[in-house]
């Protein structure tokens, strides 16, 4: 093989926390529940990512004050718990909209249509992967595979599921959003906003996670299958058998 190969990289939105912006809506109800969520935990520290996630209902991203906050209260340096924010992609740097929009185009998604739904959000909101329209109103960000695999091509708002997706219910969907319409997931709960939905990621109930059915019939489709055929799961005793 003659020459050189040369690999481009572009790790330009790849973002830290953004220290110059010390704007917060942190405040004494907001220490006292991370005081809250530490006291649930036999170890404090275990407590950081759910409050990682309280700090994204209160500032809409990992701000640099939260950073601060969570380093003071649990007692650690402030770069162990960027370490933690940084590694995660449900946490964010960059303000996210009221509604954030996530596309699934790992493998299934992306050949039963997941990149064509990415276009078409892409198209409609005027922002392209990993930016906040102007107005705040939507974020969009590229996902990978989300576990439902069976109900593909399949988005997410607010961290909710939206299966069986398609350009027509995509265009419903954000018009929906976009004027306040009442919108349910069909495997989850009422939308809110992402902020609210982190709070409840970190722990404070909103009351509504028993809302919609537990499981799509997809999922349901192979106990459906054992049902009819009257298929058991082998016994226990003798699966340990076979493997001595
Ligand atoms: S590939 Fe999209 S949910 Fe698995």
């Amino acid at each position: 093989m003659s020459g050189t190969q040369e690999f481009l990289f572009d790790l330009s939105d790849t973002g830290g926390v953004d220290y110059t912006d010390e704007s917060t809506n942190i405040d004494a109800r907001t220490l006292d529940e991370m005081r809250e969520l530490m006291a649930a935990y036999p170890q404090p520290r275990s407590a950081l990512i759910p409050m990682l996630h309280l700090v994204q209902s209160v500032d809409g991203r990992v701000s640099s004050v939260g950073v601060r906050v969570c380093a003071e209260l649990l007692g650690i340096s402030a770069a162990a718990v960027v370490g933690v924010a940084t590694f995660y992609t449900m946490f964010k740097r960059k303000a996210a909209g009221q509604h954030h929009i996530g596309v699934c185009r790992t493998a299934l998604c992306a050949v039963m249509g997941g990149d064509i739904l990415m276009e078409r959000v892409s198209e409609k909101l005027g922002i392209k992967d990993g930016e906040t329209s102007p107005d705040g109103k939507f974020s969009l960000e590229a996902i990978e595979c989300n576990a439902a695999c069976d109900f593909a091509p399949v988005m997410m708002v607010n961290w909710e599921f939206f299966d069986n997706m398609t350009p027509d219910k995509v265009e419903k969907l954000l018009d929906d959003l976009r004027v306040g319409n009442r919108v349910q997931s069909p495997r989850g709960a009422q939308l809110t906003s992402w902020r609210e939905a982190e709070r409840v990621i970190a722990g404070f109930s909103d009351g509504r996670a028993d809302e919609g059915p537990g499981a799509g019939e997809a999922s349901l489709a192979g106990v459906q299958a054992a049902r009819v055929n009257n298929w058991r799961a082998p016994d226990a005793k003798s699966m340990t058998g076979a493997a001595q």
